[in-house]
């Protein structure tokens, strides 16, 4: 209807979907939530503003967004008997593994609203998913450097109270600066949907067959956390510290253009996008803007720009369109406040579940819902003559 393309009736039968929640064109490097620009989004909305856009199909009036913050503000806490979850985990389990475990357990704590053919208990599930991901998150990460959990307080920003559980200790508050706030709102923002990605995908298939919210959400941390998808951001950072410096640049390069080398450039690439991802064109400023105010000089910066141009320049990158993607610049921004790559990806699940639990309700939303069923193309043998095992 657009006038890109017309749909194949045939294509719906294969587990694709039609959906009126994110628009993406890879050629011209268009993302839009909902109609809006992702660029208006990011510099003219905060991250709540976007979760509403995003579940609710229009930008909220002033009532209904404060009336909307205050639900999320007020679900923030998790049930104290969810505490213990993470005492079960090893001291050094990777946040993905304790999020993924948790959020999975959710369905077992928070059961009063998962009759998944009420449209009113589906949004109830997701705002409280939306309000205790941050929650998680941060006890994920407390809990792996052996801090005491940090409760949320309700007079904070979304971004502000994740920080507060991350960062304060009971022997002192963590003051989160202005500039901190709106660049981890944004990096909430960039991350917040992108269509039908491997973890939405994978969160519509679970859904299709009627599992519970928290199962499904569960399942997209799970698909999120592969380094060719979520887990790029923290993996482009471990090969940004593995370059080292600038005179290893073209060595690593070489490697990425070498078709015999695995080797690939993480946080470089996109399924989709053939051009500049715009989400990173916002990151990149955000990332020079959150360096220069925090007066951080980091090599690995220099390292990444040094990338950026070859990508840029590079007839072999130009050719394959491999571009710099959202991952890319986000792990800059990430490590320059602190927090430790084991965390990055946890925080693209925590920004992406708006994104994914939007998609589930939508599914779940639309008349005649049939189960997800993938087709296959079969290779193997077919008919052949079973011979028993004592005569083989
Ligand atoms: C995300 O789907 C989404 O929307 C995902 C996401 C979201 O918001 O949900 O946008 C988030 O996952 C971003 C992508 C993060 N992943 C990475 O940064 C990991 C590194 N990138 C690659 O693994 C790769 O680019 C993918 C997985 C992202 C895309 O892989 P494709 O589809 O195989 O890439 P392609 O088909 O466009 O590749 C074209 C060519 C291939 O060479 P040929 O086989 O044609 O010779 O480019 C090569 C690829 O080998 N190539 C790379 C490369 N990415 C692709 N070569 C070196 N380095 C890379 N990063």
């Amino acid at each position: 209807s657009h006038g890109y393309f017309t749909y194949d009736p045939g294509f719906l039968a294969t587990g694709s979907c039609e959906s009126s929640i994110t628009f993406i064109d890879g050629g011209k490097g268009v993302l839009q939530h909902r109609g809006y620009p992702i660029d208006s989004l990011a510099k003219q909305a905060d991250y709540l503003e976007v979760c509403y856009i995003l579940l609710n199909g229009d930008a909220p009036t002033q009532s209904e967004y404060e009336q909307f913050k205050s639900i999320i503000t007020t679900h923030t806490m998790v049930h104290e008997k969810l505490v213990h979850f993470f005492h079960g985990f090893l001291p050094d389990a990777h946040p993905m593994a304790m999020l993924c475990g948790v959020v999975g357990a959710m369905s077992s704590f928070y059961h009063s609203d998962l009759d998944i053919t009420d449209a009113a208990q589906r949004k109830r599930s997701a705002h409280r998913l939306i309000a205790k991901m941050p929650t998680i998150a941060a006890m994920a990460y407390k809990y792996s450097v052996g801090q005491p959990f940090v409760y949320p307080r309700n007079e904070l920003s979304y971004a502000e109270n994740f920080l507060h559980m991350m960062f304060s200790v009971p022997a002192e508050e963590y003051v989160v600066s202005p500039i901190v706030a709106n660049a981890m709102d944004r990096i909430f923002t960039l991350h917040a949907d992108h269509e039908q990605n491997a973890s939405t995908s994978t969160v519509r298939l679970a859904g299709s067959s009627g599992a519970n919210p928290y199962a499904c959400i569960a399942a997209g941390v799970a698909s999120l956390w592969g380094p060719a998808h979520g887990g790029a951001n923290e993996a482009c950072l471990t090969m940004l510290e593995e370059i080292g410096s600038l005179e290893h640049v073209d060595e690593f390069v070489a490697k990425a253009k070498d078709k015999n080398d695995p080797f690939r450039l993480m946080g470089f690439g996109h399924r989709v996008y053939k051009n500049f991802d715009p989400r990173a064109t916002v990151m990149r400023e955000t990332c020079h803007e959150v360096l220069n105010e925090l007066g951080i000089s980091d090599p690995l910066l220099d390292v990444a720009m040094a990338l950026e141009k070859v990508a840029l320049e590079d007839p072999y990158f130009i050719e394959k369109k491999l571009y710099p993607n959202v991952d890319f610049y986000s792990g800059i921004i990430l490590k320059a406040i602190g927090i430790p790559t084991s965390m990055f990806t946890v925080i693209f699940a925590m920004s992406r579940t708006v994104g994914w639990i939007a998609h589930w309700d939508e599914m779940l939303s639309q008349p005649g819902q049939k189960i997800g069923r993938p087709r296959q193309k079969y290779t193997g043998e077919i008919n052949r003559e079973f011979v028993p095992l004592n005569k083989r």
